[in-house]
């Protein structure tokens, strides 16, 4: 039998996501999520905007999870994981047409800086005017860790050969024309960054 892959982070920080995406997507129709994970934070939040279509996505090897999320939540406005690689050195797009939202958590510290790159020009380049990125993780402020633990962590990550936790000035560099409207401090050293494009 296969079991659930489970975070101990997403049911300690989807509480305090939820409030800020409730009131950030309002008028929101269809979101695209980068990096689903284990597909938690799409069950939560997904029933709870029901006016919003959730289209998760991410690598092929993280599929069998998500669906196994999926599967236990009724939730009409939440679709299958999509196929979903960032790869810096072969030119593709993101793999939903017509979408004015996307959500995307803890995904820029574990891919290489280039794919990071690579993600907030998609997203910057496949948004509607008007549309709007969610984007939580740990970030890094004018080159300065925000806590001891946060320090240690990305030496944690690249000692397992991850990119490591990108600086905001950089992200809003690569992610010109989106502009930067809100840069929520949450728990556990954390930001929610909210771009508008
Ligand atoms: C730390 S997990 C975060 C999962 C979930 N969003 C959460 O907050 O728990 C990072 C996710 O990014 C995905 N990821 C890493 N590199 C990627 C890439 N180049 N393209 C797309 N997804 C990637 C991984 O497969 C993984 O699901």
């Amino acid at each position: 039998m296969f079991d659930k892959p489970f975070s101990q982070a997403c049911e300690n920080n989807k509480q305090p996501i939820f409030e800020v995406l409730t009131r950030v997507l309002t008028n929101s129709q269809r979101l695209l999520e980068i990096g689903s994970g284990t597909g938690q934070h799409a069950a939560f939040f997904a029933p709870q905007l029901p006016y919003l279509q959730w289209h998760t996505s991410d690598m092929p090897d993280k599929h069998l999870g998500i669906k196994a999320w999926l599967k236990g939540v009724r939730a009409d406005n939440l679709h299958q994981p999509l196929s979903l690689t960032i790869d810096a050195k072969h030119s593709h797009s993101l793999p939903l047409a017509n979408f004015d939202a996307v959500y995307s958590a803890n995904t820029t510290h574990i891919m290489q800086p280039a794919e990071a790159q690579r993600m907030m020009q998609l997203v910057a380049e496949s948004l509607p005017t008007g549309g709007v990125f969610c984007q939580y993780g740990p970030f890094n402020i004018d080159g300065q860790y925000t806590s001891a633990s946060n320090k240690a962590f990305d030496q944690h990550l690249k000692a397992q050969n991850c990119g490591g936790i990108r600086d905001i000035e950089e992200l809003v560099q690569w992610a010109s024309p989106l502009t930067l409207i809100e840069k929520i401090v949450m728990p556990a050293n954390n930001f929610l960054l909210v771009w508008k494009k």
